[in-house]
């Protein structure tokens, strides 16, 4: 029997999204029921309604979120009613050249849900990075669910499922930042400040935030910036080479995703030093350096897909790390709204009012 839910779409490229009523199947083989408890607002969502990822209209929006387990298909053993889960956009298959590696963060064929959850009239709806959790109840691969202690509050968990884990991610899992290094974190938006906060949980000496924006500056702040650098009012390149002795940081991360920002990460790196890129360009973007640069300058030049995470390892670890007081994840919430105030969000979102909107159900 199909639930009858209320949840946020987005009908046709450009228009502002409805909440319409939704109909979600019982899970089946491999797929679970989640009852959705918080759900952030995050770009990917406002990139679905704009066309930018796919024209596979209506899309059921909504990925960064926690809820209860509902209900599991009979063949799932591992999750059961009641449980407290964050849903993730990487349930690892375990099959694919990169799971035989020992590699599963890189998965190349994770797991969503077989069964479609549709419209009233059955239209079948495209679930955003196969999550769609701008409803009341939503349907994924088992593998989609992370169980992670229920003493955490749903609007902050949920972040953990998509732009926070990215941010923290690119620090930690990807950039690999460790005791001492110098890092500079270019752009900073809620992927941004967890990058910020991710380098100062590793240890990190020096982390300075690069931003045009000062209100994202004082943020970045509290998050454990050592200092911070307005790059409309001076060069952000020259600003990382007077705080690292001239040498350029350790570590630098763009977490914008624009060419001429990542050329200033290249250029604001020590030699043999890390950039990384968490923010996602656009496919017309282009990029032109000497490539003697490329070869002279070293190092490594990494890119961080959701952070390279791994969800079963990660969010319960994070997730202990907040509830001990050591990762405040709760300075990332905003606000908290209603599935009814998703555009008005969006409008927050592009003025940069917010790091993050969440929704509670
Ligand atoms: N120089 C410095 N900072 C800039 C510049 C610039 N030229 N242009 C924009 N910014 C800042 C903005 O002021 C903002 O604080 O970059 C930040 C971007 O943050 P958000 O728009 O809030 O985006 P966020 O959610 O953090 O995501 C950043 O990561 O995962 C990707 O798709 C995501 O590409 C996006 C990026
Ligand atoms: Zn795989
Ligand atoms: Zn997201």
């Amino acid at each position: 029997m199909a639930h009858e839910v209320k949840g946020v779409i987005a009908r046709a490229k450009g228009d502002e999204v409805e909440v319409t009523t939704v109909l979600v199947p019982d899970p089946g083989p491999g797929e679970a029921l989640v009852r959705v408890q918080a759900c952030g607002v995050c770009h990917t969502d406002l990139h679905y309604r704009e066309g930018g990822i796919g024209t596979d209209f209506p899309y059921l929006l909504g990925h960064e979120a926690a809820g209860l387990v509902e209900s599991v298909g009979n063949d799932v053993t591992d999750l059961e009613p009641g449980d407290f889960v964050i849903l993730n956009w990487r349930a690892v298959c375990g099959q694919c050249r990169a799971c035989r590696r020992g590699r599963p963060w890189y998965c190349f064929a994770t797991h969503n849900a077989t069964q479609k959850m549709t419209l009233a009239d059955g239209t079948a709806l495209s679930p955003a990075l196969g999550i769609g959790a701008f409803a009341e109840k939503t349907l994924v691969a088992a593998g989609q669910c992370t169980k992670v202690s229920a003493q955490i509050r749903p609007e902050v968990a949920g972040l953990l499922g998509c732009g926070v884990m990215a941010g923290l991610g690119a620090a930690l899992n990807t950039a690999q930042v460790s005791r001492g290094d110098s890092v500079a974190v270019i752009g900073c938006g809620g992927v941004g400040s967890a990058a910020v906060l991710g380098a100062s949980l590793a240890g990190a000496r020096t982390i300075i935030a690069v931003d045009i924006d000062d209100r994202k500056l004082e943020w970045a702040r509290q998050f454990g910036a050592t200092h911070v650098i307005n790059s409309r009012e001076a060069d952000p390149v020259e600003g990382i080479r007077e705080l690292t002795d001239q040498n350029g940081a350790d570590v630098v991360i763009e977490a914008i995703g624009r060419p001429e920002t990542y050329q200033q990460a290249f250029y604001a790196r020590d030699l043999a030093g890390t950039v990384v890129l968490v923010g996602v360009p656009t496919p017309d973007m282009r990029l032109e350096l000497p490539l003697l640069d490329f070869f002279g300058r070293g190092g490594s030049l990494k890119s961080s897909w959701y952070g390279d995470c791994l969800p079963s390892r990660d969010f319960p670890m994070l997730v202990d790390l907040h509830l001990q007081g050591r990762l405040p994840l709760e300075k990332f919430v905003s606000e908290t709204i209603g599935l009814g105030a998703v555009e008005e969000a969006f409008a927050k979102m592009h003025r940069g009012e917010v790091l993050r909107s969440v929704v509670l159900l």
